[in-house]
């Protein structure tokens, strides 16, 4: 086997460098979402007919839609703060284009409580908000307080975001068109900022001996909250027990793929 030379390292860190300036960039991000959001007025086809819902089901869909707005705060208030805490330029890049994507969410979420008949989204999403879920956005809150980098991407861009896209993608199968329509393209961005948060902590890994440690703490910390938060989305959904997808699994498969199961 021929030893790397100088040379080569050099070459192979210059194409890494290329290729996160690359899939960090503004630029990736409109061609990624030019076939999902140019043209779709709040997340959906402009001619797509909005469905009269049966009461219980939009009463459901208003809770769900609720904590998903909570959902989506946490991550825009994360991703805005962690702009300003990332340690490379492009990672502050791709942290500017999911403040933008998170800022979105918000809004056609909002925008759908209001064709629900809902006039004070705030009020509602108070009233209706999953307590695990606020505790989870504290933790989030103070992890980055506390300038604590890995831990607060690792809960924000692995944790939450895999919840939230699993939730999501689930929920879209078993929606209205409207409030499918829009999921889907919730769904593709939080899968680009899942793939961020697990590229950027599996370089980490690599270089940090005591990472997995640290981080194994945070999840062990976190998991009550993402199985209540999991149990609540599937309630508000209105999945009987027996019926319940593994939602768990995505969430799972990433922790396995960072190598941080206990
Ligand atoms: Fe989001
Ligand atoms: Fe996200």
């Amino acid at each position: 086997m021929t030893p790397a030379s100088a040379g080569d390292i050099e070459l192979h860190d210059l194409r890494d460098q290329q290729f996160l300036d690359e899939v960090h960039s503004f630029q990736f991000w409109f061609d990624s979402v030019e076939g999902y959001l140019t043209d779709r007025p709040y997340g959906r086809d402009a001619d797509v007919a909005v469905p009269v819902l049966e009461p219980e089901l939009a009463d459901r869909l208003v809770t769900t839609l609720c904590n998903y707005c909570l959902g989506e705060t946490a991550a825009l208030d994360g991703a805005s703060s962690l702009v300003h805490d990332a340690p490379t330029r492009n990672a502050k890049i791709f942290l500017a284009t999911q403040v933008a994507d998170e800022a979105r969410h918000l809004e056609v979420f909002r925008y759908r409580l209001g064709e629900l008949g809902i006039a004070d989204p705030e009020a509602e999403i108070e009233r209706r908000g999953n307590q695990a879920l606020v505790e989870f956005r504290g933790e989030l809150l103070d992890m980055i307080a506390a300038g604590d980098w890995p831990a607060a991407v690792f809960a924000q861009n692995v944790v939450l975001e895999t919840l939230e896209y699993t939730v999501f993608r689930f929920h879209a199968d078993n929606a209205d068109e409207v409030t499918r329509q829009m999921l889907r393209g919730v769904v593709a961005d939080e899968r680009r900022h899942s793939g961020f948060g697990e590229n950027h902590l599996g370089r980490w890994l690599a270089t940090e001996p005591s990472g997995r440690q640290r981080l194994q703490a945070v999840r062990q910390r976190l998991d009550p909250l993402v199985a209540a938060i999991f149990s609540g989305a599937l309630d508000d959904i209105g999945f009987a027990p027996a019926d319940r997808p593994p939602l768990a699994r995505d969430y799972v498969e990433a922790i396995d793929r960072l190598g941080l199961t206990a």
